[in-house]
């Protein structure tokens, strides 16, 4: 079997000690040639640049990329780390970020009775919006950005919102601030205009504020989740109320090139480099890669059945459990020998995520 080629872009704080258990459960499902390379705040360090053009030219020229974090308080000053990803993200033409909420059976700050079995995907627009929009500047007394947003790009992100809805349960959200925000009267617009496309998807228009409690207060009514990029980065962080941690969050980044997986957390410095990291959104970013851009879905499911059984038995503290990242890794590998040939199918498990590549 050929080898995928696969850049590893491990970053900042926790985000080395995550990919290195990802990679180890990668390693145990197929073989791979991992090309290394640095960005956020090691590359800054290395180079003074969060994304030298080497990092770029491996990313694209890979099958795949898997990300862990960027970012920390050592570099509050002079060039950022995280405009390292957002230009990765740019550079290999990103425009869907896909990130998985669901009842993991694990503790939450929330009632129990209203998570259970909640399943939410949210899809954000990753490629425009007020993170890139120009021009954009500061001066010490005043400071600008530019919130722009094209149909265009609201036309391809509701696309893959309703594709997506279609393989799973019918209902697209669409979250805005039409009441305030001309982008959002024209995603508004637009996101009903490629509704009619769909028949059978139910489309609701949601303000970003009410969202935000109803997210919480009924997240089991909520199936496709689609917003702009920076609702998408807030949302998406509230809802790991719904699986218990941010860290047990993956996502998915896709574009026209090889597509990029990250877990959702940042790089924790409050934690980074004692051993406590929860590797589990970092894994099932790996189940996701094995999906979408190895053609093994096969594979995935036995990683999420692993990482499931593991999560009955062992837990990282941010969800109330004292083993460590190598140990949850351990008991995710021994548990993955078991569910690559007794794993029962995807769809019956609940474990599908239910959208196709
Ligand atoms: P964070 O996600 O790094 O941490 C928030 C909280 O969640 C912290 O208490 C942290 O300990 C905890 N946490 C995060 N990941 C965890 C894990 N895997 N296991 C257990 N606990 C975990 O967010 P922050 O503190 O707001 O940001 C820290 C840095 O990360 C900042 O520089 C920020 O810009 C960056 N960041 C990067 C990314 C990315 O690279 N994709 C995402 C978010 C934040
Ligand atoms: C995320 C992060 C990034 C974002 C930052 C680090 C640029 O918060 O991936 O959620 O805002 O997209
Ligand atoms: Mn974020």
């Amino acid at each position: 079997m050929t080898a995928h080629t696969l850049a590893v872009l491990k970053g900042d704080g926790v985000g080395p000690e995550v990919i290195e258990s990802a990679l180890s459960i990668l390693g145990a499902c197929v073989p791979v040639k991992v090309r290394e390379a640095r960005v956020g705040g090691a590359a800054i360090d290395a180079t003074g640049d969060p994304l030298p053009p080497e990092t770029l030219d491996i990313c694209k020229t890979s099958d795949a990329v898997l990300l862990g974090a960027v970012g920390g308080p050592k570099w509050a000053t002079g060039p950022r780390p995280e405009d390292g990803l957002l230009r990765l993200r740019r550079g290999l033409g990103l425009f869907a970020n896909v990130r998985v909420a669901r009842d993991m059976g694990l503790p939450t700050p929330l009632r129990e009775t209203l998570v259970r079995q909640a399943d939410i995907v949210v899809v954000r627009e990753l490629a425009g919006g007020v993170y890139f929009g120009e021009p954009r500047g500061i001066s010490p007394t005043a400071a600008f950005n530019t919130w722009r947003q094209t149909a265009d790009e609201v036309r391809r992100i509701a696309h893959v919102a309703f594709g997506l809805a279609r393989r799973r349960r019918n209902r697209v959200t669409s979250v805005d601030k039409a009441n305030v925000l001309e982008t959002s009267r024209l995603w508004r617009a637009v996101v009903t205009e490629v509704a009619r496309e769909y028949p059978g998807v139910e489309l609701e228009h949601r303000y970003v504020d009410a969202a935000s409690f109803e997210l919480l207060q009924a997240p089991r009514r909520f199936d496709v989740v689609v917003t702009e990029n920076l609702f998408g980065d807030i949302l998406s962080d509230e809802l790991a109320a719904v699986s218990g941690s941010i860290g047990v969050l993956p996502s998915a980044s896709f574009g026209d090139g090889p597509s990029l997986y990250e877990p959702v957390h940042g790089s924790a410095p409050d934690i980074a480099g004692r051993g406590l990291a929860n590797p589990v959104g970092a894994i099932l970013s790996v189940a996701l890669l094995l999906e979408y851009s190895l053609g093994r879905p096969d594979l995935a499911h036995a990683v999420n059945v692993a990482v499931a059984t593991t999560l009955r038995e062992r837990r990282t503290p941010d969800v109330g459990g004292t083993a460590t990242t190598a140990e949850i890794t351990s008991a995710v590998l021994s548990n993955l020998a078991w569910a690559r040939w007794a794993a029962p199918d995807a769809e019956e498990s609940g474990l599908s995520y239910g959208w196709g590549v």
